[in-house]
């Protein structure tokens, strides 16, 4: 569905993002791995229309393009969801799932929000997901953080996205609540949507992952298939390899 060709990115002088490839197909998860300033909110903010690539391309459904606003990539079917997640705490779980396109009944000056019916979908809808909320009239500042996020990808389905873009949507989660999040984006996978999740934890990564993508210092370290890499190879290249031994070695000598 997605396939970007050796692409790149320059803020100013600092190089970003340089000859990254990878394709996103539908039904599989491609996970985005890499440390800190590695380059992979630059490149879903590609993918999401927030940035501009300028070398290589970008190409969905086999075309070229190159989108000018968020608004463009999400009509193009592509749904973005933020760590920091655009929500607003006090509206309720409902009116969240709709943010600007509630439903309404009436015209012209009697027209009003249909809440019973923006109720009942939402409901209907998180139900489909698997999520049981106990009341979607609560404001969604009362949901944990794997709350948050589960309503967030079930909102993108809802809305018939193609391709989910998940930044580290499990960063700030413990173990337990993590579990439920990739039990959402493997749910979000079998209903056929491609979904693009970045993670600097390989073992969140793999369970789901049936591509990963490694990022270091906006380079590619490569693009492997599952079938390909173990989890300890990833977890390995993701350490830098080496650095790390050198490092456990290191603090070993340390304890001593
Ligand atoms: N708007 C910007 N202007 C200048 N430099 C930027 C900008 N955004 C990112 N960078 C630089 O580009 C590089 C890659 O940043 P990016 O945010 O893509 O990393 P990341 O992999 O998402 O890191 P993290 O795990 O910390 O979120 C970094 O060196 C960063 O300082
Ligand atoms: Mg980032």
């Amino acid at each position: 569905m997605i396939e970007v060709r050796e692409i790149g990115k320059t803020y100013g002088s600092v190089i970003a993002l340089a000859d990254v490839s990878t394709v996103v197909n539908p039904g599989e998860v491609t996970c985005v791995l890499g440390d800190n300033g590695a380059g992979k909110s630059t490149l879903i903010k590609i993918l999401a229309g927030v940035h501009q690539h300028d070398k290589g391309q970008f190409l969905l459904d086999g075309n070229e393009v190159r989108f000018s606003s968020p608004r463009e990539a999400l009509d193009s079917g592509i749904a973005t969801v933020y760590q920091d997640l655009a929500v607003v705490p006090l509206m309720s779980v409902w009116r969240n799932f709709y943010l600007g396109s509630e439903p309404t009944v009436g015209w012209g000056p009697l027209r009003r929000l249909d809440r019973r019916k923006g109720r009942e979908t939402t409901k209907t809808a998180l139900a489909e997901m698997g999520i049981d909320l106990r009341d979607v009239e609560q404001p969604v500042g009362t949901l944990s953080g794997g709350e948050r996020q589960c309503v967030a990808i079930a909102r993108a389905v809802h809305f018939g996205a193609k391709v989910l873009i998940l930044d580290e949507p499990t960063a700030a989660l413990g173990v337990k609540q993590a579990g439920v999040v990739l039990r959402y984006v493997a749910q979000a996978r079998d209903r056929g949507l491609g979904v693009v999740l970045i993670t600097h934890n390989p073992h969140h990564a793999y369970p789901v992952g049936d591509r990963f993508l490694l990022l270091k210092r906006g380079r590619s370290l490569g693009s492997y298939e599952k079938g390909d890499i173990t989890i300890e190879e990833l977890t390995r290249q993701m350490a830098g390899g080496a650095e790390l031994e050198a490092l456990e070695h290191e603090l070993r000598a340390v304890q001593k």
